[in-house]
This record gives structure tokens, sequence and C-alpha cells, in this order.
């Protein structure tokens, strides 16, 4: 029996969709336990590129049982574009499941999300995705499920009540125009019958699942730094994209996990706003940006860029207990003469290896950084570790050391088969 976790272990954007479709390999359900359609991950199987959003990449694996787990939410609009993009592709969605509990994103959530992203203060930079406003419902306990959705009467009320406390903050707080009972409740009965066949009790089947010995994976969205607890709080996300995240995404209970994997770029990037200490302004910035695609997968932004930061990752390491790292995107970092990695920080005179998760804190640390030694060769064609340049292999170490994790992936292009394994 193996239940692993694959965790983002910066800011989101670490290429997990590859490495969970790496270890899928080996699983018999893959479960999404956290977000909503802010994620997005691309997967390349013999020159085919695919996007998700809400299905678990994992499914790609004809074996995998893919599960939309209870901490999720799930917008029926972007769930319909998504699956009707991969049933193009031929991907076969008869082994999808969708959590009972999972959470809707609904217009209205979408429209907060907007209206208050466009007011000029305090703005956080979402994905305008109603992520944030799903998830505060679900808190304050408004929130309508897909169990709500799967019975009409049971739905129209869930509805009524959280149209009368939400339309009055659309109208009167923003201006907008409030959104229509009617019209909503018949949209939502289109999108009833279209997840109707996928809907399932997603704790049990994957408890189920564990006690038949079947392997499990978890697969996390957006990174550690974005966690509503534990990352740069307000420039967050509102899930919990840490392991713990995918106990309670799940159901899985923390005793039955087995593996963590972090997953970290050779560097750093952030979307949206908020503090990030090693960030580039300059041409290597620039270079890094051009050589990654740092663009997003979901919203086309240009992603801020930096070196990479130690102390973040250490963090990381040490809130999610990482018991395997998967380094991304090393590839990108070829041609250098020398890289710089953050290993400490300069916070109100004092140096400290802790990160500061406090976003105000954390906009006043100066990076304190150690300089290694880079490589010049190409390095997209390596396929063993040995086969990487001495100051690659250098560079991989000086992280393993300084995080006490072992390096067990390294990702050196976007093909499924730009990887290296580490004995
Ligand atoms: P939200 O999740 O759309 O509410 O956005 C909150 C913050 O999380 C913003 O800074 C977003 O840019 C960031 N964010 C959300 N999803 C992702 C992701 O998949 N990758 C990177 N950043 C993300």
């Amino acid at each position: 029996m193996s239940a692993i976790v694959v965790v983002g272990a910066q800011w989101g954007d670490e290429a997990k969709g590859k490495i969970v479709d790496l270890l899928a390999q080996r699983a018999r359900y893959v479960a999404r336990y956290a977000g909503g359609s802010n994620a997005g991950h691309t997967v390349c199987v013999h020159g085919t590129t695919y996007k998700f959003h809400l299905v678990p990449s994992g499914i790609l694996h004809p074996q995998v049982t893919a599960v939309i787990a209870d901490g999720v939410v799930l917008d029926l609009r972007a769930f319909e574009i998504e699956l009707a993009a991969l049933q193009q592709q031929g991907v076969d969605l008869s082994r999808l499941r969708i959590g009972q509990g999972v959470h809707l994103t609904m217009p209205y959530h979408r429209l907060l999300d907007e209206l208050e992203e466009s007011q000029v203060e305090g703005r956080i930079g979402t994905t305008k995705r109603g992520i944030g406003p799903t998830y505060a419902d679900k808190a304050w306990r408004i929130g309508v499920r897909v169990a709500d959705l799967m019975e009409r009467e049971r739905l129209v009320q869930r509805v009524q009540r959280v149209l009368r406390r939400r339309n009055p903050t659309i109208e009167r707080v923003y201006g907008a125009k409030p959104i229509t009972l009617d019209t909503l409740i018949e949209e939502l009965a289109r999108y009833a019958e279209l997840l109707r066949p996928y809907v399932c009790d997603a704790p049990h089947l994957l408890m189920n699942a564990l006690e038949q010995g079947e392997p499990i994976l978890m697969e996390g969205a957006q990174g550690t730094l974005l966690d509503l607890d534990y990352g740069t709080y307000p420039y967050v996300t509102s899930s919990h994209p840490v392991a713990a995240g995918a106990c309670l995404g799940t159901g899985v209970a923390p005793n039955r996990l087995t593996e963590i994997w972090g997953v970290a770029k050779a560097y750093t990037t952030r979307v949206g706003e908020g503090p990030f200490p090693t960030e580039l302004h300059d041409t290597i910035g620039e270079r890094i940006r051009n050589r990654g695609r740092e663009y997003g997968t979901t919203t086309g932004r240009a992603r801020r860029v930096g070196w990479l930061d130690l102390v973040a990752l250490r963090y990381a390491a040490r809130v999610n207990g990482f018991t395997h790292l998967a380094l991304t995107l090393l590839d990108v970092l070829s041609g250098f003469e020398t890289l710089k990695v953050c290993t400490a920080y300069r916070w109100r005179g004092k140096e400290t290896r802790e990160f500061i998760a406090d976003a105000h804190q954390l906009a006043q640390c100066e990076p304190l950084y150690t300089e290694l030694d880079g490589w010049m060769e190409d390095i997209s064609g390596c396929r063993t570790f040995d086969e990487l340049p001495p100051n690659a292999r250098r560079y991989i170490h000086f992280i393993e050391e300084y995080l006490n994790t072992p390096v067990k992936v390294i990702s050196v292009g976007p093909g499924r088969e730009q990887t290296i394994l580490v004995e």
C-alpha cells in the first residue's frame, strides 16, 4: 500500500503535472485534493500537449481512476470546456470520478472575484476564477455542493439562500447587475446531467482502495507559499496546497501517507502580487522567463522570475515533511557563468535562515546569496545523473544538503522522456 502526495514547493507553476504523470505510472487512483480552475497542469506526451485545470492529470494512464476529491472547488463552465477539449484529444473520461462534497464555483463567485480585483486597493492578483469567494461561501456554510446539484429542489433552496446574501453585495457594494435565480437554475440543471455519471463518495472510494492495497497518488495544485495558512498571506490562494491539505481534501488519514514529494523549479517564479525576495528585474530575469516559457497556463500572464530561494524552499520542506524532491526546469539554467542561490535573509539587521511568511515582514527582507559556478552545456538531452555537467551536479547536491532532502527526479525539458531518475 502506498499513498503518495505531490506538493508544489514554491509559489505554484513548478511543473507538478509532469511529476504527477511520472509517478502515476505506479498508481491506481490519482486524486486532486485542493484548488479549482485557477490551476493549470501541462503534460507533454509523444509530442501532444494536454492541459488540465480540474481533471487530475494522472488520467492519461489507462490503469488510473482519476478523482476530483472534496477539497477541490469545481467551476461547471470551466469543467465543461476542459472535458470537451480532453475528449477531442481522445482521453478516456470513463475513469473520472467527482466527489459529492466538492463545492461548486458559481457565476456569482467569478463575478465577485472580478469585481474585487478591479478595485485598486488591496488587489491580490488572483486568476479571477472565483476561487476566494467559493471557499468563503464554504467556510460561511452557504456553499453549494455537487450533492445539492443532483437534486433540483435541494439545489433551488441552496441557491436561493446564497443569492439572498450575495446579490445585495454585487448590487450595492460594487454597483453590478445581480444574478437571476431562474436563469442560474436552468443552467445548473443542464450541468447536473453532465456531472451525474461521474459523481461518487470520494473519501470512501479512496479509503476502500487503500484498504485493498491499491496505490494512491494525491495531486496538489498551486504551491506551499500560496497556502491560506502557511503562505504569504494575504497574497495566497484560498485553499491548502500543503501536504496536510491532501488529507483534508481527500479524507485519507495522515498516518497513511508514505511519500511526500515536493516539486520545485531550479529557480523561483511567482504570479500575482506579493513579496518575492529573490526577484530579478534585469536581463537575467528576462532570459530565464523566455527560456522557461514563464507565462501562465490558465491566464497567460508573464510570471515574475528570480533566483532559487533556499530559505523559502527549506520552509516548504519542513511544513510539508518532504521525503523526496523533484527539481524541474534545470535545463533553463544552462549558459550562466555563475548562479546565485539565496541561503539566508537579512531582516531588521539580523541574519536568518527561517522563512518569514508574513507578507509585510517578508517585503523587508534582503536576500543573501551564495554564488555557485554555472554550466554552459545544453542538458536537455541528459538522461542520467552522471551525464549532467559537474557544476549542474554540484548545484543539485548543494540544494540537497541545504534542505536535507534527496533530489530523486530531475526534469530537463517538457517531454516525458526528458527526465532523470536519481538512484
Ligand atoms: P486565486 O487562487 O485565483 O484566488 O489567486 C490567488 C493567488 O494565487 C494569486 O497570486 C494567483 O496568481 C496565485 N495562483 C493561483 N493559482 C495559481 C497557479 O496555479 N499557479 C501560480 N499561481 C497561482
